[in-house]
């Protein structure tokens, strides 16, 4: 789980500018813990959020484009789900979702 928020963390540096910001929140809604990484960053155009989750999807010289898949296999094998919302210019939020019996200790 601690690589899952990682890469997402990383991601939204890298999306930021110097004076940028990332924020994360965590919330209990539902019997589900809410984390939420937010960044004012370049965002995602609306073609690119369609396969964002897909495997080698990147636009980063250096990126493998497995920071998203793998994030997204990690969550959803604790029984949670991660969905994004972003716009060009207008940053991005990575929204994932655990229920609350999720245990640290399982793979
Ligand atoms: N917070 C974000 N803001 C803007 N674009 C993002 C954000 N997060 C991901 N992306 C876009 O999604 C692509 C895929 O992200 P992913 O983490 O899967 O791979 P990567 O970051 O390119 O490579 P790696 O994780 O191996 O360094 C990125 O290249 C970037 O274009
Ligand atoms: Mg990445």
């Amino acid at each position: 789980m601690m690589e899952a928020l990682l890469n997402l963390i990383v991601n939204a540096l890298d999306a930021v500018s110097d004076n940028g910001s990332v924020q994360i929140i965590l919330t209990k809604s539902n019997e589900q813990f809410v984390v939420s990484i937010i960044d004012d960053g370049c965002g995602i155009a609306p073609k690119q959020l369609l396969t964002i989750f897909h495997p080698f999807t990147t636009t980063k010289p250096d990126g493998t484009g497995l920071g998203l898949p793998v994030a997204k296999r990690i969550i959803e094998g604790h029984g949670g789900h991660i969905r994004v919302s972003s716009a060009p210019n207008q940053g991005a939020t990575f929204t994932f979702l655990l229920p609350c019996s999720f245990s640290s200790d399982k793979k």
